[in-house]
């Protein structure tokens, strides 16, 4: 097994190219940049990009950050981006560290000293009213949730607890403390879905239709009516689907790679017809980034993808990749369809856009990268994976029996 990428041996590579390229136009002192030099990889360097040319001018001292669920897939993006590329900045990622969050994803910022790691959960009022008075945090990334579809048709409590409840704790944390910004992470699925209507602008009504995006979208309603109440100033950034390494593989692409580096099937869900689009997580951390410094408070930012693909045409896409053509029909099998499954999603992202904000990474070739990744990490990151990649990796309710006991 090669070692870890973010393990000493495989970080001092390139280091020039690192800091030219990479972090030509950050004020970075000579410290900084040789910690980045040791201890971020060069495959981490790429999707951590540049920094943003402006900046509100409201935000200018800003000094702590929190990102809540940073030990996740995005979150660790993001925190990566922030600790590397914005030395001024104390970064503090908070996380209860769920079944799908690993601090792996952050061991290579351990040395850097303007990142701190607070494992907690979100939903306790006490603990995040401590942490953003005892930090002086001055902007929230809240990224911290359930995010997985599959399992809100299970044990959907869960989501109404950690996605509403916790989003709702933070939002009064937020508003007795004092922000600058708190800029909530949620995503396309709000909109229910688009088949014969356009590409949703942001004022779109939402229409989740499932448990997960129900409760995105209840979070959603709370974040803007403490923007209207009490003057918090909020951003809403609703995403595509998003993939790449770090994801663990209990959502479509990273689960159809880590099977077939198993040998094992692409389980798809129903006829496969449903499509979606998708965005690399670099991309995704770039956009926030970009909403953070250069948003409008009070507004809502679409980060859409025109690139669409169904769910079996992605399978064999995958297939081929890995070279299996010969065997497509192995490697694909059809399964029940979700309780209820969206057709498609579409968002018109060109507000955003106006920002200067575009996808850069090709499908393909973060396809390509997060193979790689999985290849090297899959079996170590999380600990077992089987569980999730089942064809529904349901995480249950109590049973019903159970719970008339008293
Ligand atoms: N992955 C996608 O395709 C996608 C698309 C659009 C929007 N989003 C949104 O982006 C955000 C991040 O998604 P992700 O895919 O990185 O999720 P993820 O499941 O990989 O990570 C979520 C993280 O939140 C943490 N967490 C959950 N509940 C918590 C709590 N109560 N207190 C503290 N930490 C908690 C988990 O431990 C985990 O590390 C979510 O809000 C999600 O709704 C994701």
């Amino acid at each position: 097994m090669a070692p870890p990428d973010n393990d000493s041996q495989s970080l001092n590579t390139e280091a020039n190219t690192v800091n030219g390229k990479h972090l030509g136009s950050a004020d970075l002192d000579e410290q900084h940049a040789e910690l980045v030099s040791k201890y971020i990889s060069q495959f981490d360097l790429v999707d951590i990009g540049s920094r943003q040319k402006n900046t509100a001018s409201d935000l200018k001292d800003v000094r702590n950050i929190l990102v809540t669920g940073g030990a996740g897939f995005i979150g660790s993006f993001v925190a990566r981006k922030l600790v590397v590329l914005y030395p001024e900045y104390h970064i503090y990622v908070v996380d209860k560290l769920d079944y799908c969050g690993s601090t792996r994803s952050l061991k290579s910022l351990g040395n850097f000293p303007n990142y701190t790691f607070i494992r907690g959960d979100i939903t306790s009022p006490d603990f995040m009213a401590f942490l953003l008075k005892e930090k002086q945090i001055d902007v929230i990334f809240h990224l911290a949730a359930q995010t997985h579809v599959d399992n809100s048709f299970g044990d959907s409590f869960e989501f109404t607890k950690n996605n509403v409840m916790g989003t709702h704790v933070l939002l009064e944390a937020a508003k007795v403390h004092g922000i600058k910004r708190f800029i909530h992470v949620s995503t396309d699925e709000v909109y229910g879905e688009v088949v014969s209507r356009p590409d949703c602008p942001e004022d779109t009504i939402l229409a989740p239709s499932n448990p997960y995006s129900a409760t995105k979208a209840a979070a959603e309603c709370l974040v803007k009516a403490y923007y209207m109440s009490f003057g918090l100033p909020i951003l809403i950034t609703r995403s595509n689907n998003v993939f790449g390494p770090y994801q663990y593989p209990e959502k479509i692409c990273s689960k159809f790679i880590c099977s077939l580096l198993r040998g094992g099937r692409c389980f798809v869900h129903g006829d496969g017809s449903n499509s979606r689009k998708y965005l690399y997580a670099g991309d995704v951390a770039d956009a926030l980034d970009t909403i953070f410094h250069q948003g409008q408070v009070g507004e809502s930012y679409n980060i859409g993808s025109a690139f669409e693909i169904s769910n079996l045409d992605l399978a064999k896409r995958l297939i081929r990749l890995f070279g299996l053509e010969d065997k497509m029909d192995e490697h694909i099998e059809f399964v029940q369809d979700r309780a209820f499954n969206d057709r498609r999603y579409a968002v018109d992202c060109s507000k955003l856009e106006r920002l200067g904000w575009r996808p850069k990474t090709p499908f393909d070739v973060g396809l390509v990268k997060s193979i790689e990744w999985y290849s090297r990490h899959a079996n170590e990151w999380w600990g077992d994976i089987a569980c999730a990649l089942v064809p529904h990796p349901l995480k249950a309710m109590p049973p019903y029996e159970n719970s008339q006991m008293i």
